[in-house]
């Protein structure tokens, strides 16, 4: 039996003692879109979780006098897109951040636990890079900056120290006649992880070039090239992971990816879809017995608009919550690692994934859920028109898809096609078709415009 326990502490040094003294056995909680979907898959397996987003300096985006930016390490991704003047100064940082994953992990994901993850696809790392964005990170042994480069030690490792927390981002003034972009290979148009990425920076004067950085990412040092004596990568790349000093090369896509890759399988799928995945389901319900726990933690919260109060398992999360305790299961498990969009609800008026969020988060915030969308026996406009328009048939996908249109319509009451579609990206269908669906929501639109006026 393993104990897990949960803290949200109010200060960076509560955080840091406490996570400094349970040692390896700890994990920091941002966003929770890598963590949650390592503890369900058992790779992870933390004695204490401590959330960091109730820590001010953590969620905080400050403009300094100079024009520089500091950007807390939990900040969303959805955040850091609404800042007015974020992105206008660094528009390839936020197109990096805001390529991680879909509106709903937007509502959660970090900077901050994109470079923590050390993953070498993380989208904002490269950008980062370029931009000469340096850390401040704060541990039992005071506080220490590094540039982002310095951050990965390699796929899955940082050279944070033992204890060590990552506080925020530091991105420089722009010199005038500055840029920077970010662009990522992906095989598919959406919701992909980068083969490669790349992030430049560049400052023109007189239309010469004065400054240029490039950072990229998914890639590594081409040491055959190297050898061979090929063009050095410092022409390109002076500042980039993971290519000093020699030619970089791709390194996603190879056959043990793809082997690997294989192992995902979706609850719904029975595991029909390669037979070595067969028995994920069987491991994950060992690893749920595993965690079992005696300290179930008290939550009090307004769900739907009502005080709502439940006990709960510090690793459970909050779409076993909905689904168990509180006995609101229109919102579905499709995937349990944040793919198919199927358990939606918004958290504070943001959409996000129920099952990627632990239910101990929802203390003092503000669900709305499917079970609140309809007026007492009256539907939303949204439901009845995908009745009228057949936009469902198993129903699996439905709830979710309604709550994301709602929150897209209260976004954007005049959204386009295109608009509509990048939205739902991270609502899956596997029966009905798209077509019908976003029809159904541009319609809706059109109709509670016409409504209001
Ligand atoms: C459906 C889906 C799609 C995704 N698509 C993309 C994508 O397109 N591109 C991409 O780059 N990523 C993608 N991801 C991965 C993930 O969303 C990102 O890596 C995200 O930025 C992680 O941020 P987080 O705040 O959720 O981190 P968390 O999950 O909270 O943390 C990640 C790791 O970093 C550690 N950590 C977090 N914050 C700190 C801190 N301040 N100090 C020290 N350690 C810390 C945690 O302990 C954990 O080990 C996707 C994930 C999902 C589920
Ligand atoms: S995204 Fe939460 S169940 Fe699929
Ligand atoms: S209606 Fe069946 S998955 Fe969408």
């Amino acid at each position: 039996m393993t104990d897990i326990r949960y803290l949200a502490p109010r200060t960076l040094d509560e955080a840091i003692s406490a996570f400094a003294a349970a040692g390896t056995a700890a994990r920091i909680l941002a966003g929770g879109t890598d963590l949650l979907v390592q503890m369900r898959a058992g790779s992870v397996r933390p004695g204490l979780i401590v959330d960091i987003k109730k820590i001010a300096e953590m969620t905080t985006i400050e403009e300094a006098a100079d024009g520089g930016f500091r950007v807390g390490a939990a900040v969303p991704g959805a955040v850091l897109a609404e800042h007015g003047r974020f992105g206008k100064v660094w528009p390839g940082v936020l197109e990096a951040v805001n390529l991680i994953g879909s509106t709903q992990v937007q509502g959660r994901a970090s900077a901050g636990g994109n470079l923590c993850n050390g993953s070498p696809a993380g989208d904002s790392v490269p950008a980062m890079i370029a931009a000469g964005a340096i850390v401040t990170l704060q541990g039992p042994n005071g506080r220490r900056e590094m540039p982002v480069e310095n951050v990965p030690a390699g796929p899955g490792r940082t050279h944070l120290l033992p204890g060590e927390i990552l506080v925020s981002f530091t991105l420089p003034p722009r010199p005038p006649g500055s840029g920077d972009a970010y662009l990522r290979m992906i095989p598919r148009t959406e919701m992909d992880i980068a083969v490669v990425g790349c992030g430049v920076s560049l400052t023109l004067k007189d239309g010469v070039c004065t400054a240029a950085r490039v950072g990229l990412g998914a890639g590594g040092p081409d040491r055959a090239a190297g050898r061979a004596g090929g063009e050095s990568a410092d022409r390109l790349a002076p500042r980039g992971r993971g290519a000093r000093g020699g030619r970089c090369r791709v390194q996603r896509g190879l056959p043990s990816d793809r082997r690997q890759a294989r192992h995902h399988c979706l609850p719904h799928q029975g595991c029909r879809r390669a037979p070595e995945a067969r028995g994920c389901h069987r491991r994950q319900a060992r690893r749920r017995r595993e965690l079992k726990t005696m300290t179930k933690l008290h939550v009090s919260t307004l769900i739907n608009g009502e005080p709502a109060e439940f006990l709960c398992e510090p690793y459970e999360t909050m779409l076993d919550a909905l689904r168990g305790p509180l006995g609101l299961t229109g919102s579905k498990e499709g995937c349990s690692s944040g793919d198919c969009g199927a358990c939606s609800i918004t958290l504070d008026d943001r959409l996000v994934c129920s099952c990627l969020m632990l239910a101990a988060e929802a203390e003092g915030h503000d669900l709305r859920t499917i079970e609140g969308m309809a007026d007492g026996e009256k539907l939303h406009p949204l439901q009845q028109k995908f009745l009228e328009m057949a936009a469902l048939q198993c129903g699996i996908c439905t709830s979710g898809m309604l709550v994301a249109s709602e929150a897209l319509l209260q976004h954007n009451p005049r959204p386009s096609e295109e608009e509509v579609r990048f939205w739902l990206a991270g609502n899956l269908c596997r029966c009905t078709g798209y077509d019908k669906i976003v029809r159904a929501v541009l319609e809706t639109a059109a109709e509670m415009r016409e409504a209001a006026q």
